[in-house]
């Protein structure tokens, strides 16, 4: 390894390659998307884990933390929606630039949003993830209680209640969470593919 000193460096920027080849692997971008209570933070938990495990750089951002932090301003319309998807798919764009495995999961109902994240990055870096579940299932499961409020008129504008989720046309993978398959078996289909496209 070489010293650290600036040395005959000249003026040369770092390119992402150079960045990726010191984490020894590619950088990209999985955007899990799916209602509320579908899985995704818990399928995008496992998939974190399991790549740290095998030594890979990878960084999750999940919705319910991003907006306790980063979107903390913004609401639920459907522009707040669109500017929370953005930043979020920005941060997530930079670690991909890096050679980080960026795991986004957010509900990003709108296929205008996510496809406006995807446009931002290389084609085969962006891995769009539907974590399918009906949303009577969803509203069964009820984790946080939302979809109860939302129905009782507590919340307004909820996803899959009394606003929009616009499902996926063309996903890259479409995991199917409705409950025969645990949460297990659905991040080993996406290691799976992350294997099979040289990411891990
Ligand atoms: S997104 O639509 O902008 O992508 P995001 O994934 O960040 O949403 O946040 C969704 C989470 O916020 C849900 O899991 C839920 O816990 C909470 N939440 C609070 N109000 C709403 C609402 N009106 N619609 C959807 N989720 C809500």
């Amino acid at each position: 390894m070489p010293e650290l000193s600036v040395g005959d460096l000249g003026t040369a920027r770092l390119e992402p390659e150079d960045r990726e080849r010191l984490h020894g692997h590619g950088g990209a971008l999985l955007w899990f998307t799916g209602l509320s209570g579908a899985g995704k933070s818990t399928i995008a938990n496992l998939v974190d884990h399991a790549l740290h495990q095998r030594g890979r750089h990878s960084v999750l951002l999940d919705g319910d933390v991003v907006r306790t932090g980063l979107c903390g301003d913004l609401g639920f319309s459907p522009h707040d929606r669109a500017e929370n998807v953005r930043r979020i798919g920005e941060v997530g764009r930079l670690f991909a630039q890096t050679g980080v495995i960026a795991i986004v999961a957010v509900i990003a109902p709108y296929a205008q949003d996510r496809d406006a994240a995807r446009a931002r990055m290389r084609e085969d870096r962006f891995i769009e993830i539907f974590v399918d579940a009906p949303l009577q299932v969803c509203e069964e499961r009820d984790p946080k209680g939302l979809y109860a409020k939302a129905r009782a008129g507590v919340i307004k504008d909820f996803t899959g209640i009394d606003a929009p989720y616009e499902t996926p046309t063309r996903p890259e993978l479409h995991l199917d969470s409705s409950g025969g398959v645990g949460a297990q078996a659905l991040a080993e289909q996406v290691l799976a593919y992350l294997r099979q496209h040289g990411f891990a």
